[in-house]
This record gives structure tokens, sequence and C-alpha cells, in this order.
């Protein structure tokens, strides 16, 4: 598939009846759409970019995508309730969009990485505005892999792309596919099944795993989930709840994508 998959005509005729504000170039997707979201915006709309000058990761890294290679957006909600629930659903969409495109290998990396055969090929940054006490809504930042060229950038072994020479993928219609079914998810925030269906797709329970939290690295077998999206780690004298943190199975941290 060529670059021009995603051009503003072609999500007008692919996506009718959704604002969708596409950027060819622009700082972040998430801090645009946090801006339209305190001016107002309607729960629903997707800003996407070609392009981000200043693509935020999680744990305040980096996420950088030449033009081209990526598909980089961010969905506004306004959830009535379940809305620390966003961001699994955000790896939950995109691992089913991937299985719809007949991707194999599909899985979750706790707590919401998407990943292709163990490799990231998915990040997702939720991000939750508030005024004094009250939500505004939740922007839900996702960045996917298309075909980006890792060559030489160190992440040849630990990332991957949607795109292989025998599976040319269309942006747009990538785009398309995760909307419906994140448009399918959003009224099930804060339910159970949305949970049961995240924790079917996680590939590392009842694996080793090394958890970097901050200056605290935490080893041993990942055994559980918890409602609230915790890990639960068999450490040397307890268990440990990990609630936030960088995992890596079987080996030392690395990041992808
Ligand atoms: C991660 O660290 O894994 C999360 C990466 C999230 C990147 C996406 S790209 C679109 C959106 N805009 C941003 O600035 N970040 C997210």
């Amino acid at each position: 598939m060529h670059i021009h998959d995603l051009l503003p005509e072609r999500l007008a005729e692919q996506i009718p009846g959704r604002i969708i504000r596409f950027h060819a170039q622009i700082g972040s997707t998430n801090t645009e759409a946090l801006r339209l979201l305190r001016e107002g915006a309607p729960g629903g709309t997707v800003v996407v970019a070609d392009r981000q000058t200043a693509g935020r990761g999680r744990l305040d890294r980096r996420w950088h995508s030449p033009s081209g290679s990526a598909l980089m957006f961010s969905l506004l909600l306004r959830p009535q309730a379940g809305y620390s629930d966003a961001g699994m659903m955000a790896a939950l969409g995109v691992a089913e969009a991937l299985e719809g495109f007949g991707v194999p290998g599909v899985g979750i990396k706790w707590p919401n990485d998407v990943q292709i055969d163990g490799r990231k090929v998915c990040g997702v940054l939720p991000e939750v505005e508030w005024q004094g006490d009250s939500l505004v809504g939740v922007v839900l930042g996702i960045g996917i892999n298309v075909r980006v060229d890792f060559n030489g950038s160190g992440l040849e072994w630990t990332a991957a792309n949607v795109e292989t020479s025998d599976r040319p993928i269309d942006r747009t219609l990538l785009l398309k596919a995760i909307l419906a079914r994140l448009d399918h998810w959003t009224p099930h925030l804060g339910e159970r099944t949305l949970f049961e269906a995240w924790r079917a797709r996680l590939n590392m329970l009842g694996r080793m795993v090394n958890i970097q939290q901050g200056e605290m690295t935490v080893t041993g077998m990942a055994l559980r989930v918890e409602r609230d999206g915790a890990l639960i780690v068999e450490g040397e004298q307890d268990e440990v709840r990990v609630i936030a943190g960088d995992i890596a199975i079987g080996r030392p941290t690395v990041q992808g994508g």
C-alpha cells in the first residue's frame, strides 16, 4: 500500500458521519484532542495525523514515526462511567481490528500495548481531563506501526508492523475498523464484559516477567489481573500488586515502537 492511504477525502468517503480532523503534520494528536475536548467538541471526534513532531508516549516517552508509516490518532470520549477502562478498551479494540484483518499472533501486553508475536505494534496513551472534581472527558491516543522502517533504530527485534509484503494495509480502512470496535465497546466502559475480553488477550499471564517501576524492578510470575487492571506478580516473599510500569516477558525491559 502506498503512502496516500491516509487523506482527508478518503477519510470522509470511508468513514462518513464522523467528525475527523486530519492533519498532515501536528505536534501531538493527543494535545490537540485535549484542546478540542476543553472547547466542547463532541465525544466520538477523531484527530488523526500523518506525522507528529512531538508525539507523546507512556511514562514521558516520545513517540516518533515518519510520514506515511503509522496510524496515529486520538479519539475523544465523554464517558458516563468507567473512564478508567479506556486504555483497556483501546488495546482490545485494536487487537480485535487486527484479528479482523487476518493478522495472526495478536496479543495484549499488560497494560495496553498490542503485540504481534510478542513484538509491539501499537501503543496507547489515555489522558483524562478534569475540571475541578468533574470529568470533562478522556482522550484515547493510539499509535500503530503500519510500515515503519525499524532498520538501525534498535527496535528491529522488539517492534512489528501491521503491513507485511503479503498483507498490504490501508490506514484509512484500519482506522475505520478500529473505530467500529471502539464504538462497539464504548457503551460497555466499566462493565465486566470489556474487562474479560481484554483479559482473554493478555499474553503474559503464567509467565515470568520483569517490571520496571521507576527505580524498582519486580521479577516474578505474572499471576492474574484485578478488575481495576492491576497486575499481580508472585514476588519473592509476597504477591506484588503493580498498577503502572513497563513489563518485559522473560528478559530485561525493552521498548518497542
Ligand atoms: C506508548 O508509549 O506506548 C503510547 C504511545 C502512544 C502514541 C500515540 S500516537 C497518537 C497519540 N498522540 C500522541 O502524542 N501519542 C498518542
